[in-house]
């Protein structure tokens, strides 16, 4: 078998496409245009990067963007100043925190000062404690785009056999609670896990987040599943730099019934669900009816 490619590039373009439009239309009818503020502390050169293009989709969809980039010594106390500076801020509906923060401030602390309703990271530990809950919450972006991908390919995913190999606060945890959510049997795989190979063949939904360049190989794959693949690994081979992902492409793509690349898979739906998320953030602080679909 040779896996359908589920394209994740143009799968974001059409969520970021229906975020536009519900962008223009909560202008029309109501006078009100989201606002995302993003804080960076630092010159971390990837972190920039995110930060640049965060900003021009932002501004693509019609948003408002607020970019605040802050000295790499910037001291705890003025970052939580801005932090509730931005709370209070009716223009704001979202804000994110770039991480990783410089070693001298607090992550958690900081994180934890956004307001829950403005967290579009999802990571305050009352989105964290709603999600796993079953309760509405902020959702973080990767595995929101992982499991919109989901249903997009299989409609209803109860009863599936989902393994997520990965126990990251940012992607493996929040991934399979999202998975139980719609029903699955869901097992969390890592690196410590004794016989991964056996437990990930198992999987009708694999998805691998573990950070490892090319992990997960096609014996490890159940013929006819799904792999997502979170990772985005530079490696360099036969002298040249290269992204490759958790997966082990080529062997997975030969025994999976469907997967994403990398780069082109997970990678665009993350600033793709930070619009949508701040969308919803910004419906939910003016008590309009969330747009369908953006959500989980
Ligand atoms: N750094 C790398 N990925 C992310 C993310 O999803 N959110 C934040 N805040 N920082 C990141």
């Amino acid at each position: 078998m040779t896996a359908k490619v589920i394209d994740g590039k143009a799968f974001a373009a059409k969520v970021r496409a229906e975020v536009a439009e519900h962008v223009a239309r909560l202008k029309e009818a109501n006078g009100l245009t989201p606002g995302l503020a993003v804080v960076l502390v630092g010159e971390d050169p990837a972190s920039k990067v995110y930060v640049k293009n965060k900003h021009a989709s932002t501004i693509e969809v019609g948003m408002s963007s607020f970019e605040h980039r802050l000295p790499a010594d910037t001291g705890e106390a003025e970052l939580l100043a801005l932090i509730d500076q931005l709370n209070a801020d009716p223009k704001v509906h979202g804000i994110l925190v770039q991480l990783p923060l410089p070693s001298h401030l607090n992550s958690e602390l900081v994180i934890n000062r956004i307001a829950p309703a403005k967290d579009v990271d999802g990571f305050h530990i009352s989105n964290v404690g709603l999600l796993g809950t079953g309760q509405k919450s902020m959702v973080p972006c990767t595995p929101l785009g992982c499991l919109m991908m989901l249903r997009d390919h299989h409609g209803k995913l109860a009863g599936l056999n989902a393994v997520v190999v990965g126990r990251s606060n940012i992607v493996g945890k929040p991934m399979a609670q999202l998975l139980l959510g719609d029903s699955c049997t869901v097992t969390i795989a890592h690196s410590r896990t004794k016989d991964l190979a056996e437990v990930c063949k198992r999987a009708d939904i694999l998805v691998a987040a573990v950070g490892r360049p090319e992990m997960i190989t096609g014996d490890m794959v159940k013929p006819g599943a799904t792999v997502i693949d979170v990772g985005i690994n530079r490696i360099e081979r036969d002298g040249k730099a290269k992204l490759v992902g958790d997966v082990h492409y080529e062997s997975a793509a030969a025994v999976a019934g469907a997967i994403t690349p990398v780069p082109g898979g997970v990678g665009p739906m993350t600033i793709a669900c930070l619009l949508a998320n701040t969308m919803t953030a910004c419906c939910r602080a003016n008590g309009l009816a969330e747009p369908e679909g953006l959500t989980a």
